[in-house]
Parts: structure tokens; sequence; C-alpha cells
């Protein structure tokens, strides 16, 4: 397997949100690195999905919980959703069978997410920590993990 480019300078310090964006990696990984009928691939497409909207879901909760809000909140949502439609609109296609291969498509979502990490996870996380809170996995995931 290559190309986990995962390191630890993209740890924001919360452990659930840390471990999403870890589980996140290793299902584009998986569909990078995959060999497997479209079938199976779009098994793990559809967990891909399920987690990033678990995922955004857990930090769009803590925003509201630890009251972040403002021009930084709403951009960073705004980016939550560009990617979540880029993504299913990927899926769509792929389904159809307009794109014969997700793999650029997942390398996009890898590139997102360590830009996203950078610029908008880590600064809200910092927040979050200086009043002494961290993530926790909302309803509906929390009876269902997606893992
Ligand atoms: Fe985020
Ligand atoms: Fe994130």
């Amino acid at each position: 397997m290559t190309g986990f480019l995962w390191d630890e300078s993209m740890e924001t310090g919360d452990p659930l949100v840390d471990q999403q964006h870890r589980d996140i990696h290793a299902l584009v990984d998986y569909v990078e690195t995959a060999d497997d009928s479209p079938e199976q691939i779009m098994q793990v497409l559809d967990r891909l999905m399920e987690h990033v909207d678990c995922h955004f879901m857990t930090e769009e909760q803590l925003m509201e919980r630890a009251g972040y809000g403002g021009a930084a909140a709403a951009d960073h949502i705004a980016e939550h959703r560009e990617l979540t439609d880029a993504a299913r609109q990927a899926v769509l296609q792929f389904r159809s069978g307009e794109l014969t291969s997700m793999k650029p498509v997942v390398a996009f979502v890898r590139e997102w997410f360590a830009g996203h990490v950078y610029e908008h996870d880590r600064v809200f996380v910092e927040f979050v920590r200086s009043r002494a809170m961290s993530a926790e996995t909302p309803e509906p995931w929390a009876s269902k993990p997606p893992f």
C-alpha cells in the first residue's frame, strides 16, 4: 500500500477529530490503491462518504457547543459543504459510468483534507481546547458508528 500521507503535523489535538481524519485517510488510501471491482469500490466509497458526513457533523456540533461562530465558522462550514457536494457528484458520475476511475477524485479529497486541516480544523480545535472541550460522536452515529 502506498500514499498514506499522514503525519503528526496534521494532528489537531482532539482525539476524536484526529481519529476520524485518520479513518478518512485510510479509506481514501484504500480506493487509491485498490484493484477491486467497481462494486467493491462503490461499497468503500459509500463508507467513505458516511465517515465524511459523520466527521463534518462532529465538528459542526462541537462548534455549536463551544460557541465558535462568526466568519471563521461560516467559512469552515462552507468548505465542508463544497467538499461533500463535489464528492457526491463524483460518486454519482462513477455510479453512472460517466467517470471510469475514482482515483483522481479521492486524490483530490486527500489534498483537500490536508489544506482544510491546516487552515480550519487546527484553528478551530485550538479554540475549543482553550475552553477545555472536546468532540463527541454525534447522533445518529453514536448508536451506530460508521466504523
Ligand atoms: Fe473541518
Ligand atoms: Fe476535519
